[in-house]
């Protein structure tokens, strides 16, 4: 049920953000990652679960292809993206491909601070 109401949300999401325009790619592609839900199991940037290798820095070994080919051709359910419109899902891998490091905020923790949540 959860999950058909985020299909919901995502589908409204999509109808009303494409076509995307290169400077709201990236909200676009961050949108499309908390409506899919791929948050559940990855962290990125410091949000999300732990049963699933960080994003944080998933472009610096996988190419644009590989994960294309990994949402058309999927390993597993959650990865099954053969459902978003071609230029969504070109989105969200052009964001992923383009994640070589850590947000600033996370790279260098300051002392004093490491217990305090991100506002
Ligand atoms: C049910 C848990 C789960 C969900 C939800 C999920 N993933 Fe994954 N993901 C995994 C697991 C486990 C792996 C590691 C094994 C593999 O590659 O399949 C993985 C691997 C990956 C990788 C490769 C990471 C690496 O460093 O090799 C990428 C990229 C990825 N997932 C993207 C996504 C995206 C984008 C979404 C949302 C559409 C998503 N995942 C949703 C469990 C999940």
């Amino acid at each position: 049920m959860i999950r058909i109401l985020a299909l919901t949300g995502l589908l409204t999401l999509l109808l009303a953000s494409s076509p995307a325009v290169a400077a709201a790619d990236t909200a676009n592609a961050r949108g499309l990652l908390n409506a899919l839900g791929c948050k559940g199991c990855h962290l990125l940037q410091g949000q999300g679960g732990h049963l699933a290798p960080e994003l944080d820095r998933v472009g610096s070994h996988m190419t644009r292809e590989r994960l294309s080919l990994m949402f058309r051709k999927p390993d597993q359910p959650a990865h099954d993206l053969t459902f978003l419109a071609e230029p969504d899902r070109a989105s969200l891998v052009d964001f992923l491909a383009g994640l070589t490091q850590p947000a600033p905020a996370f790279s260098q923790p300051s002392p004093g601070t490491a217990n305090e949540s991100n506002p």
